[in-house]
Order: structure tokens, then sequence, then C-alpha cells
């Protein structure tokens, strides 16, 4: 690819962004509140926005990693959820086919309800939140307005900066000798997310338009991933209570 646009240089989409500049690729990035001299800022619930930024820039390839993923936020505020999560990437997809740029479109395990599990992508989805359901109408309204796309369904890992997410709040708790509890029952199978990062920009330079599901072949209890990260940092993993969520709902 030529040039690729990363929108939504967050958690996931900061490391692509390095990961290509790392190799010397032509990447422009967007944020919408944390902007840096790096980033250009865009909302992307605005057409006339992307509309214009993306016919500016006319990239090769769109990445999109540009949601809000505040589940317990978007509980309350559905439209909102809907705007960013839906419309957003509508306006992106609309803008994509315009200028015959390919997109990859980040979204989620969550368009599952998770009691089956080892989903296909063929599966039926079942979303039980309001994130869910939001990143679910993004993946519709872009099927309806783009043909080349491929639309990533994953769960990740790592590191984050600012201290968001499972794998910090694991960390801090451990650190601050703090006990917290691991539910057994529930699994997923999240990719680490420099290996992510990776996959993804391999897929921009596939000839395949569709959905994927990008997970760990590793199915792990919430517990157990605790007790791993635990075990990797040399903390004491007996602050970890081990519990049901089945039996508190
Ligand atoms: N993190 C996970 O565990 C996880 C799991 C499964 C799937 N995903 C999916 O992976 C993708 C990336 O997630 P992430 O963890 O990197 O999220 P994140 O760190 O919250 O990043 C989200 C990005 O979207 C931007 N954004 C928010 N509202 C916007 C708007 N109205 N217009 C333009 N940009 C906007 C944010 O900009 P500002 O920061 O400047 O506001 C930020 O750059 C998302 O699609 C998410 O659904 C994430």
């Amino acid at each position: 690819m030529d040039k690729t646009v990363i929108i939504g240089c967050g958690f996931l989409g900061s490391k692509i962004f390095t990961n290509l500049k790392n190799n010397n690729k032509k990447v422009i990035g967007t944020n919408f509140q944390n902007t840096s001299n790096e980033f250009k800022k865009l909302d992307i619930t605005n057409f006339d926005l992307v509309n214009s930024f993306l016919n500016k820039e006319k990239p090769d390839l769109v990445i999109n990693c540009a949601a809000n993923t505040d589940i317990d936020y978007l509980e309350k505020n559905e439209k909102f959820a809907n705007m960013v999560n839906g419309i957003g990437v509508e306006n992106i997809a609309k803008t994509c086919k315009e200028i015959s740029s390919k997109l990859i479109h980040i979204s989620t395990d969550s368009v599952f309800d998770g009691t089956q599990g080892l989903y296909k992508e063929e599966d039926d989805v079942k979303p039980i939140n309001v994130y869910g359901k939001s990143k679910l109408l993004g993946e519709k309204l872009l099927q309806e307005n783009l043909d080349d796309f491929i639309i990533i369904r994953t769960n990740l890992f790592g590191y984050h900066h600012q201290g968001k997410f499972l794998f910090n709040w694991i960390l801090k708790n451990l650190k601050e000798n703090k006990e917290f509890t691991g539910f057994e029952d529930i699994i997923f199978n999240p990719l680490e997310i420099s290996f992510l990062s990776d996959l993804i920009l391999k897929f921009g330079n596939m000839e395949y338009s569709g959905i994927v599901h990008l997970g760990s072949d590793e199915i792990i209890n919430k517990y157990d991933f605790g007790c791993e990260v635990s075990d990797i940092f040399g903390f004491n993993k007996k602050l970890i209570k081990k519990d049901l969520l089945s039996i508190q709902v």
C-alpha cells in the first residue's frame, strides 16, 4: 500500500500507526480529542469533515480504529453510541467508495452474545449491550455502502499507556496488593496488540473482501488470564479470587 490513513489512533490505532512508521511507510493518523502534532483531528460523525479529509489525503487504504468503547457510558447513551460506532463508520465507507480506497474496519467479538463460543464468520450475531449493537450497526452500514472492505472482529490485550482496559486493571491491582475477582465462567481468546497490529496490516495487502474473525487459538477464562499475568510479572496470584459471574447476576 502506498499511503494509509488510520482513523482513531487510540490504543490499537496508534500501535498500527507506529508499526507502519517504523517500516518507513507513508501513513497519516487521526484522533478526536487526544490531539497532538502527530495526529490530525477528525470527527467521524461529521460526513463533510470525513469526506474532505479523505479526499485531500487520497489513501489507498483506510484502517478505521475509531470508536467509542466506553461500555457503561454507551449503555445510557444509545443515540450517541449509534452516531459514533454506526453513522461514523457509514461516513467513512461512503467516502472510501467515492475515492476508491480499501477500508479495513475494526469490529469486536461483542457482536455475539457469547453463549456458543468459537464463533465462525457466518454465525448469527446477537449483541447483548448497546456497545455491541452499535458496532453491529457500523458493520451493517459499511456493507451497504462499500464493496472493497474487510471487517475484522477481534478482541485484544496489551499495556495501555493511559491505564485503560483489562490488562492494566489486573496489573494495577496486583502492584497495589489489592484483592480482585477473576471470573471462571467468562472466557475469551484475545490477541496481543502488537501481534494483532501485524496481522491487520497483512490484510491490507490481500485481495479479500468480507468479514474476518481474528482471535488467539488459546481460549482462556478471566481468572486464568489474571493468574498468567501475575505469574509473568512475578506478583502474588492469591490476590485473585475465583468466582462465577453466572451466580452473581
Ligand atoms: N480495546 C479492546 O479491548 C477492544 C476489543 C475488541 C474490539 N476493539 C475495537 O478495536 C477498535 C479500537 O479500539 P481501541 O481499544 O484502540 O479504542 P480506544 O483506545 O478507545 O481508541 C478509540 C479511538 O477512536 C477515536 N474516536 C472516538 N470518537 C471519535 C469520533 N467521534 N471521531 C473520530 N475518532 C473518534 C479516539 O480518539 P480520541 O482518543 O482522540 O478521543 C481514539 O483515537 C475499536 O473499533 C474497538 O471497538 C477493541
